[in-house]
């Protein structure tokens, strides 16, 4: 299950001391239902911000976001937000830890099933009853997407959802996040700021400027999943991506 997810002129300052700071320009874009989006730009540019509006817990200074045809205006159950920083409650359990939404909504009872499938999908099954201190960094990243994915998203928003782990845990938990993708069809919105993992999970990838953030360039990735780091269509993408970021890598000429 998904919906279309429409991002119309929007444009954000927030009120400092000092006086405002823009942090979104005029941002359009849309997202047919489910497909994969990645949103890449520099530090403090406003990509969480623009996830936090998508998700309804913030409104835009202006512009309207549009979700399955309804204008957003509050938090949903149908649009999920994994945190950059998600963390789980230590005093509970994993299978606790997930259940939190439902349990939140008064939505639990008769539906525990729900949590022990969102744990097999994460393949976290044997783990329910274990406590955060006792899951490796890549297990409770793992915990913190099912705790997204038991809510059954149709808008799923993922910022930086393997920031912090190393390069061959996150490689294989972002072959994991496809097969879920494939699996449950939701919108996915990845933010991220590795070039490669937007590149190997998602059929566009915007490039936001530096604060304000304005669409600088959008990338269609028309390479069938699963894909290889090393397809020469990817390795090209990767490096105009890298050089529309600023970030022409030594070495290598965008083709
Ligand atoms: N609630 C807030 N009040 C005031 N300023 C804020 C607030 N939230 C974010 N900002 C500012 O807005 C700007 C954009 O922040 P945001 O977290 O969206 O950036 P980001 O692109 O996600 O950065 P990063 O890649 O480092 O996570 C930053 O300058 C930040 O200081
Ligand atoms: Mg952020």
């Amino acid at each position: 299950m998904s919906m279309d997810l429409s991002i119309r002129n929007v444009s954000h300052s927030f009120a400092l001391q000092g006086g405002p700071l823009p942090v979104l320009d005029d941002i359009s874009l849309d997202i047919p239902a489910g497909s994969f989006i990645s949103l890449l730009g520099p530090s403090g540019c406003g990509k969480s911000t623009l996830l936090r509006f998508i998700a309804g817990l913030e409104l835009p200074g202006r512009g309207d976001i549009i979700a399955g045809g309804a204008p957003v205006r509050a938090p949903g159950p149908s649009r999920i937000l994994a945190f950059q920083d998600a963390t789980l409650f230590p005093w509970a359990t994993v299978w606790n830890n997930v259940a939190t939404g439902l349990a939140a909504r008064h939505e639990l009872k008769g539906r525990e099933s729900l949590i022990d499938d969102a744990l097999e999908l994460v393949r976290l099954g044997g783990f329910a009853k274990a406590y955060p201190h006792q899951l490796s960094g890549g297990m409770a990243q793992r915990a913190a997407l099912a705790r997204a994915l038991v809510n059954e998203p149709q808008i799923l928003l993922l910022d930086e959802p393997f920031g912090k782990l190393d390069a061959l845990t996150r490689m294989g938990l972002q072959e994991e996040l496809l097969a879920i993708w494939k699996r449950t069809g939701f919108t996915g919105v990845l933010v991220t700021h590795d070039v490669e993992e937007a590149l190997l999970l998602s059929g566009r990838v915007v490039v936001l400027s530096d604060r304000p953030a304005r669409v600088l360039r959008i990338f269609d990735v028309q390479r069938p999943l699963p894909r290889r780091r090393d397809d020469p269509a990817i390795v090209s993408l990767r490096i105009e991506i890298l050089t529309a970021l600023g970030h022409a890598p030594a070495g290598e000429v965008a083709a």
